[in-house]
């Protein structure tokens, strides 16, 4: 086996190696001066099976384009099997096709890392496992952030209660809920898919005196789901709010909104490279590792 590292795998390809004592090679990059994205594979892979990291966070365009050429070139030097390591996948939420007319991003994604090559997909909690095992051609290997989570979590909170911002993160909450040894729950939200804005539906009979509340989401992108939560949380009586998401995006003021919203802890993995330094990160390399 053989690690092949990209320009997005923000150190997970050094851990892993550590991890499995497998050699590293560092994909050469670089962008032309016209913007197109060059990749060189610079040994031999001949006959090996080659891990390719690459996370594909913001420039998403860019780091997912820089993955398909590390697939091809792989492919073409020989590799006897290809796995792409993917810790954040882009494009994952249109999953489906919303309004008439729109793309389905997701499955033109998967098939372009597939038909380049790739013969077996990780990725970190995608936000519809199913929807990336379905579109998908190959082997997809799912893994599960929560234990990390939970570690950072437990430095954070005494007296712990579990809030998932909507339905669909009810499991998700179970788990963490489960790690933490913790009751928990989910609130009703509501999108508006043009503006993109979030409504919360329905306040849950939730009492949370005392509580310090975790939030917790796949995703907090422009951050205005668990800034809600925040708010209603504390409506309903929470001692102490804070955020833990899968992939934390955090774009443009959402670190301000979140704070603004009482919350008082974000923490994320390290499927992204997050710039803002008061996000605590865990780290998932070793949850990685052992699907390898
Ligand atoms: C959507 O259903 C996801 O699970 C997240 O709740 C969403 O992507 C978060 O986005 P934002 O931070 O922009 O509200």
């Amino acid at each position: 086996m053989i690690i092949v590292g990209g320009p997005a795998s923000n150190g997970i390809d050094d851990k892993l190696s550590e991890m499995l004592n497998v050699k590293l090679v560092k994909a050469e990059h670089k962008i032309f001066p016209d913007g197109e994205s060059y990749i060189r594979i610079p040994e031999s892979v001949k006959g090996e099976e080659v891990v390719i990291v690459q996370s594909t966070y913001y420039p998403q365009d860019k780091h997912l384009m820089e993955l398909l050429l590390m697939i091809e070139a792989v492919k073409n030097l020989g590799a006897s099997k290809i796995i792409s390591i993917i810790p954040y996948l882009a494009y994952a939420r249109q999953d489906r096709r919303f309004k008439d007319g729109e793309a389905l991003s997701l499955k033109i994604v998967l098939n372009l890392i597939y038909e380049s090559g790739s013969d077996e997909l990780i990725t970190v909690e995608p936000h519809k496992p199913d929807a990336v095992i379905s579109y998908f051609k190959g082997n997809v290997k799912i893994v599960d952030p929560t234990p990390a989570l939970a570690r950072e979590i437990k430095k954070e909170v005494e007296n712990p209660f579990v809030l998932a911002p909507d339905r669909g993160a009810l499991e998700r909450a179970e788990r963490l809920a489960k790690e933490l040894n913790s009751p928990y729950s989910h609130i009703e939200k509501e999108r508006d898919r043009t503006t993109g804005e979030v409504r919360i539906k329905e306040a849950p009979h939730l009492d949370l005196h005392g509580k310090d509340v975790v939030l917790i989401d796949d995703i907090i992108s422009t951050g205005g789901t668990l800034a809600q939560a925040s708010q209603l949380s504390y409506n309903l009586g929470a001692r102490k709010v804070i955020a833990a998401a899968t992939h934390v995006l955090l774009v443009n003021d959402a670190y301000d909104k979140l704070t603004r919203a009482g919350i008082k802890s974000i923490i994320g993995t390290n499927t992204i490279k997050v710039e803002n330094k008061n996000v605590k990160i865990a780290d998932i390399s070793d949850l990685i590792a052992v699907k390898l």
